[in-house]
């Protein structure tokens, strides 16, 4: 029997909401409502949501053996992002890991798989507004080929800060071939499956 994947991309639902939410309130000062949530994942036809699920498989210890107490294995969204596809535009809309797991490379597993499904979508470009102080984010986005095309003023509501425009041209095909030596050494660096880019949203089928 194959092994387990550690860490499974795949379409978000309504029962990960809980989980996600959290994710969302720990990350963003601006949260959004879970009625956009369910929006985006149950009736928009634009709207492509991702989570990063990892299994924990935990063994038994002796006190468990003794005790009887069965291992688990535990399943637990660690990360999600959000794209639409709009007139040939692939839109990364949101982008978040847990606090406790940045830096182990979810992050980048999230933005490959939504740049992977804007490349399925045939979509000419990858675009996504980061705001100027978040030099993490932009430094994974740049770490993707997205370059800086435009500055928007005062974007973000709650304090008035600008936002970059940031888009990866997913037509050049130097880009493309970047990409998926990129997104091929996730799958060898991580026990990853992709249950998300090649195939389309259960609420648009
Ligand atoms: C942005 C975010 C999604 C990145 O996720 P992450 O899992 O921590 O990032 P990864 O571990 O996958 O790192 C990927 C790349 O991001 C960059 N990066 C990550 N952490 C960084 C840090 N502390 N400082 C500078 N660059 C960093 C690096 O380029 C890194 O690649 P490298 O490891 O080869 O150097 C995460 O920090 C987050 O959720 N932030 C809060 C929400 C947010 O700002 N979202 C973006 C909105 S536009």
């Amino acid at each position: 029997m194959s092994p387990k994947p550690n860490l499974l991309l795949r379409y978000m639902t309504v029962a990960d909401l809980p989980q996600v939410t959290e994710i969302d309130r720990l990350s963003f000062e601006i949260p959004w409502s879970e009625k956009s949530y369910r929006y985006e994942i149950n009736e928009s036809s634009q709207s492509f949501m991702v989570v990063l699920e990892w299994n924990r498989q935990q063994t038994a210890t002796r006190w468990q053996r003794w005790l009887k107490i069965h291992p688990y294995a535990e399943h637990r969204i660690v990360g999600y992002g959000g794209m639409w596809h709009i007139a040939g535009e692939a839109h990364i809309s949101t982008i978040a890991v847990h606090p406790k797991g940045r830096g182990r490379g979810w992050g980048e597993i999230l933005l490959a798989g939504m740049v992977q499904r804007g490349i399925v979508l045939e979509a000419e470009e990858v675009a996504l507004e980061v705001r100027v102080s978040n030099q993490r984010a932009q430094r994974l986005y740049q770490k993707y080929a997205f370059r800086t095309v435009d500055v928007k003023q005062r974007y973000y509501r709650n304090n008035g800060e600008d936002a970059y425009d940031m888009r990866m041209d997913i037509q050049n095909s130097a880009i493309c071939t970047e990409f998926e030596a990129h997104y091929k050494a996730l799958f060898t660096r991580h026990q990853l499956i992709d249950y998300f880019s090649p195939y389309t949203p259960p609420h648009q089928k």
